[in-house]
């Protein structure tokens, strides 16, 4: 697959077809992921954080974009060898509930599938229900919980998914 190239997916939304594109992240993308994060995601990111994860891991940071606009994103790194490491996912409020997500996460998974990733993992509130279905739904499991693990000393699951069957 030649890098960078869009992945179209059509959606079809309140009768309209809308045409989504899912790309790898852009430096002039990042004060909409900034700004999608902070209406989403509960924890509160440094800016110069998402930088960092496009310098670390370029291919790892996907977006989600809607004529123009960026409605989702999804970011994580490599760990090890084997495991990567999903750090954030977020998908615009006012498109939620219509496969985003998991046309990131797909994208994500087909990525670290070519580094040779066997496992990935992530952290998840222990609250966040929404999240949990979401990512049991496309194959994680939970294999542990940390106490304390936000800022807000909220606890979070550890969920894993293992392209080689256990989890
Ligand atoms: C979690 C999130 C990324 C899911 O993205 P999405 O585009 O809405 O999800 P999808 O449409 O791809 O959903 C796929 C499946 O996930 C589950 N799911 C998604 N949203 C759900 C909800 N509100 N309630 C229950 N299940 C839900 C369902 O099983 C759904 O399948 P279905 O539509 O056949 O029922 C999105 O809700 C989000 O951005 N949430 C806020 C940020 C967040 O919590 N991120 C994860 C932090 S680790």
């Amino acid at each position: 697959m030649r890098k960078n190239r869009p992945i179209k997916l059509k959606i079809d939304t309140y009768n309209t077809n809308i045409v989504i594109e899912v790309r790898r992240f852009k430096p002039i993308d990042t004060f909409r992921v900034i700004k999608l994060a902070s209406i989403t995601l509960t924890e509160q990111y440094n800016p110069s954080i998402f930088t960092y994860f496009y310098e670390t891991y370029p291919q790892g940071f996907l977006v989600a974009e809607q004529n123009h606009k960026i409605i989702g994103f999804i970011t994580g790194v490599k760990i090890s060898m084997s495991i990567a490491k999903i750090l954030m996912l977020s998908v615009d409020p006012a498109f939620q509930k219509k496969k985003i997500g998991r046309k990131l996460l797909d994208e994500f998974l087909k990525i670290s599938i070519q580094e040779n990733v066997e496992k990935i993992e992530l952290e998840v509130r222990t609250d966040n229900t929404k999240a949990i279905k979401f990512y049991e739904k496309n194959g994680f499991k939970k294999v542990g919980k940390i106490k304390e693990f936000y800022q807000d000393r909220k606890n979070a699951y550890t969920m894993r998914l293992n392209f080689k069957g256990d989890p």
